[in-house]
């Protein structure tokens, strides 16, 4: 199989073949065919570093923390590194990092806290567009008397209705939960700008990055959010979660926590034991898409760099070959694509695309890739709102091709052509 394609200008493409060599899980068959994994927004492959990280992990270091000897030493030592390796990747210090088992739990736990000091009277506004997992925590908070509003999403291209949430907001509203990109449709949404709306009526905001994480570079200072959630094995690491929030928040707010457990910030946010094989696996992820930053910038000299390089080669790389995937489901007879699709805007979209086929069932269609190695999902992957609102919640949802940056043009094209035999 070819992998690097001649129409490919991103300086990321010359780096394919060290890319997919990588990721030991992309040698898979399915039927003798390479199998192709446009899963990622559900969760992507792991990098070998994690593997090791994690196998390294159990063999030196396993132990519980804080202990008067080696193995819980190197066991502190991992966590601190862990803390690092995300402060780096976020833009923020490592005590404002916050580990769980996942975005959702966190988000529970987050709103449980904050909803401690609300009550009748209180506003929190959600959007239509958002993964509920940025939805339920918050519209839980109803039964503590609170109201819940929800921006409205523009059926026709999957955007945020920012002048609806003007109307939603008021100096009743206490938190704005929005999503940094869609899990469905991959809209980006102006988020340094829903929170600047939010802080302009004194509301806090909450940021859920688990899809935008594999796609770009984050910096939460310059987002100035007062939280952000994201999940390591939608970035090429393990099923953990992360909590960015600001030190005064993280220290102000109250968890609910076992007393014996310290009172440190972040620590006390982090319920129980750790993952910590886990976090060793944080940090091969991160070192992952460091030295793919090196590779690509070697003038870079911290991590941060390195890593705002790579994103930046994975965001324009993603960005044409998510045009090749655009424009070739285009010129399918049937293929009813959800999001945006003019080429023009695609800096607002991840390459995460929505399909449905005339006369074909989601499920069908999943199946029939499935069946030739190709992996999409279908359904509405949690984001049940957005579904509802385009009508596709009972018919089976739509059917959702996710690229990361180890996909590949001839991957896409594969699809493109099986898809062509499904349509007829
Ligand atoms: C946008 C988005 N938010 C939140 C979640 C939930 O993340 P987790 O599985 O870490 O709870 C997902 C998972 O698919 C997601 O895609």
């Amino acid at each position: 199989m070819s992998i690097a394609s001649p129409t490919l200008t991103s300086p990321l493409a010359a780096h394919l073949p060290w890319i997919r060599e990588q990721f030991p899980s992309l040698a898979l068959q399915v039927n003798r065919r390479p199998a192709v994994y446009f899963d990622g927004p559900g969760g992507t492959q792991v990098a070998a570093r994690v593997i090791e990280a994690v196998t390294d992990y159990y063999v030196r270091s396993n132990a519980n923390t804080h202990g008067a000897f080696e193995t819980s030493r190197r066991t502190d030592v991992v966590i601190t590194a862990a803390r690092s390796a995300m402060a780096d990747l976020l833009g923020c210090r490592p005590d404002e990092v916050a580990f769980g088992p996942n975005m959702t739990t966190l988000t529970f736990a987050m709103s449980r806290a904050i909803g401690r000091e609300l009550g009748p009277g209180d506003e929190i506004v959600v959007t239509a567009l958002d993964h509920d997992a940025n939805v339920a925590p918050w519209r839980a908070l109803a039964e503590r008397g609170c109201t819940i509003r929800q921006v409205a999403v523009k059926a026709n291209d999957c955007t945020l209705d920012l002048d609806d949430l003007q109307r939603q907001l008021s100096p009743k509203t206490k938190l704005v939960a929005v999503g940094y990109a869609s899990n469905s449709v991959g809209t980006i949404n102006p988020v340094a700008k829903v929170v600047q709306m939010a802080h302009a009526v004194g509301a806090l905001a909450y940021v859920d990055a688990v899809h935008y994480a594999p796609h770009g570079p984050i910096d939460v200072k310059a987002l100035d959010c007062d939280f952000l959630s994201c999940s390591v094995y939608k970035f090429f690491g393990p099923h953990i979660g992360v909590l960015y929030g600001k030190h005064e928040h993280l220290a102000r707010f109250q968890p609910y926590k076992v007393r014996p457990a310290t009172d440190e910030v972040p620590d006390r946010w982090e319920t129980g034991t750790h993952n910590t094989e886990g976090l060793a696996g944080v940090s091969g992820a991160i070192t992952y898409l460091a030295d793919l930053g090196e590779r690509l910038n070697p003038q870079a000299e911290t991590r941060r760099q390195a890593l705002q390089s790579a994103f930046q080669a994975i965001k324009q790389y993603e960005r044409e070959l998510g045009d090749r995937l655009i424009s070739g489901l285009k010129s399918i007879r049937g293929v009813k694509i959800y999001g945006i699709q003019d080429a023009s805007r695609f800096a607002d979209r991840t390459p995460t695309v929505s399909i449905r086929i005339d006369g074909h069932e989601p499920r069908d269609i999943a199946k029939h890739l499935g069946d030739r190695g190709i992996f999409v999902w279908d359904g509405n992957y949690y984001a049940m709102t957005l579904s509802e609102v385009l009508g596709v919640e009972d018919k089976g949802g739509m059917v959702r091709i996710g690229l990361v940056h180890y996909n590949t043009p001839d991957e896409v094209d594969r699809l493109l052509e099986e898809l062509k035999a499904v349509a007829g």
